[in-house]
Order: C-alpha cells, then sequence, then structure tokens
C-alpha cells in the first residue's frame, strides 16, 4: 500500500470508477445517506452508476418519487462503501443534486435497458402502505420486458442523484498497521493523515 497521499487518492478514485462500471465491485453498492425531514439519518443501499474523478462526482439513479429525493436535493450526502478486497472503507461527504427533467437525465434514461426502467413504471411511490406483499408494477407487467413505448409514461418518476464530492475519508486496515488519510476540496485534496 502506497504512502503517498496523492497516490492514495488516485488509487480510491479508480476503486470509484471501477465500482460505477463493474457490478461485481463491492463499491458497486454504496450506502447512501441522508438526513430525513425529522432530521433522522437514513441510509439506504444504492447502485453507483458513475463515478467521474475530473469532476469529483458521483451519478445513481432513484424513483423521483422517494422521500429521499426531497431529502437530498441541495443538501449534505454521506456514502459509505467498503472493498472487503483491498481492505479499505470510504466514507465520502458531498453534496447532493437531482436532477429529473433536463435533456441529460433524458439521455441516461435512454441508455438504461427497458428491464431496468421497469421498475419506475410502480403506480405508488416508494414507501405507499400496500394491501399486501406486491411489487407495485401494474399486474400486466409483472415478469414481463416492457417496450419502449410501455415505458415512456414512467419517464417522470426517474431521477438521476448527483453527488458532488467534497471530502473523502480514507481507511486502509492492515495488520501490520492501519492507516487512514481524509481529503478536502476545500484544502485542493491535499490530504492529511489522521490517526485510524
Ligand atoms: C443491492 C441494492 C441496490 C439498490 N439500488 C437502488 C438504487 O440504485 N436506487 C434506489 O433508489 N434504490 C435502490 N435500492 C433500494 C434502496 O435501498 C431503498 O430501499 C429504496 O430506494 C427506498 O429508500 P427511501 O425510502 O430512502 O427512498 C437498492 C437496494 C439494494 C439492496
Amino acid at each position: 500500500m502506497s504512502e503517498d497521499l496523492p497516490t492514495i487518492l488516485a488509487d480510491a478514485w479508480r476503486l470509484l470508477v471501477r465500482g460505477g462500471a463493474d457490478r461485481r465491485s463491492p463499491l458497486h453498492t454504496p450506502a447512501v445517506a441522508s438526513v430525513d425531514a425529522d432530521g433522522l439519518p437514513q441510509a439506504r443501499v444504492m447502485v453507483l452508476r458513475k463515478a467521474d474523478a475530473a469532476t469529483a462526482t458521483l451519478r445513481f439513479h432513484t424513483d423521483a418519487r422517494s422521500p429521499k429525493v426531497a431529502e437530498l436535493d441541495g443538501r449534505p450526502v454521506s456514502v459509505l462503501a467498503y472493498h472487503a478486497g483491498e481492505n479499505i472503507q470510504l466514507r465520502i461527504a458531498g453534496t447532493a443534486r437531482i436532477g429529473r427533467d433536463d435533456a441529460e437525465v433524458d439521455g441516461i434514461w435512454n441508455q438504461s435497458t427497458t428491464f431496468a426502467r421497469r421498475c419506475y413504471m410502480a403506480e405508488q411511490a416508494p414507501g405507499t402502505p400496500l394491501p399486501g406483499p406486491a411489487s407495485g408494477l401494474p399486474e400486466w407487467i409483472e415478469g414481463q420486458q416492457p417496450t419502449i413505448d410501455q415505458i415512456a409514461p414512467a419517464r417522470p418518476n426517474f431521477a438521476v442523484l448527483w453527488v458532488q464530492v467534497t471530502a473523502i475519508d480514507w481507511l486502509h486496515l492492515a495488520n501490520s498497521g492501519h492507516r487512514r488519510a481524509v481529503f478536502r476540496r476545500a484544502d485542493g485534496w491535499r490530504g492529511m493523515w489522521v490517526a485510524p
């Protein structure tokens, strides 16, 4: 393991970029935490769709009707991931931004498979009480791959969550001695060692 701060930061981003691109990566499904309307912490697993080191952003997809969309837009967000193979925990702090109606979100929507887009056909918003166990999808589409025409009305239910990363807390576990470093955008990502 390198003890050079710029190398560690670059490696952390390399892991995140792979996490966005490779569904077998342990960084593909981090926990994303927000603060709800009652001031309580709310964490949930989300699929990391893309990480971009140049702009220090992470991209997630979600249902525009879910409570976290309102909780997160323009607010602080925390993303937590652990890579068991590398023994590295990344605690990421950032600012959330929700995209819904613009051409960029349209492009992302159009690139997803129709199977992936099917969950946005759910009739009720996530968290709505149901009379019994159910997917919430219209019955006629259960087990079916929707066509482009069938999926089109679900587009308003799709939102993109961008996390503008402002800090990365990197922790490496090792028998020979744990190491921890914190990188902040505010100090130009210079990085500093801290006690693990
Ligand atoms: C492996 C896995 C991946 C998930 N991916 C997403 C995702 O990409 N986007 C999403 O909104 N929810 C995803 N979920 C569901 C969330 O964890 C959560 O249950 C749901 O979004 C409702 O959360 P909310 O009530 O905070 O809105 C995933 C859950 C699991 C277990």
